[in-house]
């Protein structure tokens, strides 16, 4: 096992687009998925993209049992997505506050799909499909824009709703 260093904000890598995954066979998949899993609990993170630690693909992780970063945010279970995508059920968006390991000490009140429908594949290269709302949908919307080399601060309407944890 091993915990990466974050990239963090400012760092150009990080708005830069990650290439899709097209060999499930590639040892190193597993070992950028277990670095990414050691990575994000070490960091109490609740979910994490893989150019988050410096591999630009595809690759998005998220769950938690109790999180303490988000600590009235509702269980999800461990989730591995790779080539992730969505599509919202409704327009419908709701604002809901955010962090990210790569922005540490900041939070923001950002606007996002209530409900989505997301297709993605497993570790095997199966494609899987599910439904998520509320925080879980958040969750991965969040995900999927760092694969697409955008971190939250960009989806922050209003910029008096952007500050540090430890004043918010
Ligand atoms: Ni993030």
């Amino acid at each position: 096992m091993s915990i990466k260093q974050l990239l963090i904000m400012g760092n150009p890598k990080l708005i830069t687009p990650s290439i899709a995954v097209e060999d499930f066979n590639n040892p190193l998949l597993r070992s950028i998925i277990q670095d990414m899993h050691d990575t994000m609990i070490a960091k109490g993170g609740v979910g994490i993209a893989a150019p988050q630690i410096g591999y630009f693909v595809r690759l998005i992780m998220f769950g938690f049992q109790k999180s303490e970063r988000y600590p009235d945010a509702q269980e999800i279970p461990f989730t591995t997505l790779v080539n992730p995508s969505f599509s919202p059920l409704s327009e419908e968006t709701e604002d809901g506050w955010e962090g990210c390991l790569s922005v540490p000490g900041l939070r923001g009140l950002v606007p996002r799909y209530k409900s989505i429908n997301y297709t993605a594949q497993d570790i095997h290269g199966h494609t899987v499909s599910g439904q998520a709302d509320g925080f879980k949908a958040r969750v991965i919307q969040h995900e999927c824009d760092h694969l697409d080399g955008i971190l939250y601060p960009r989806r922050i309407k209003d910029l008096r709703y952007f500050g540090f944890e430890s004043e918010l």
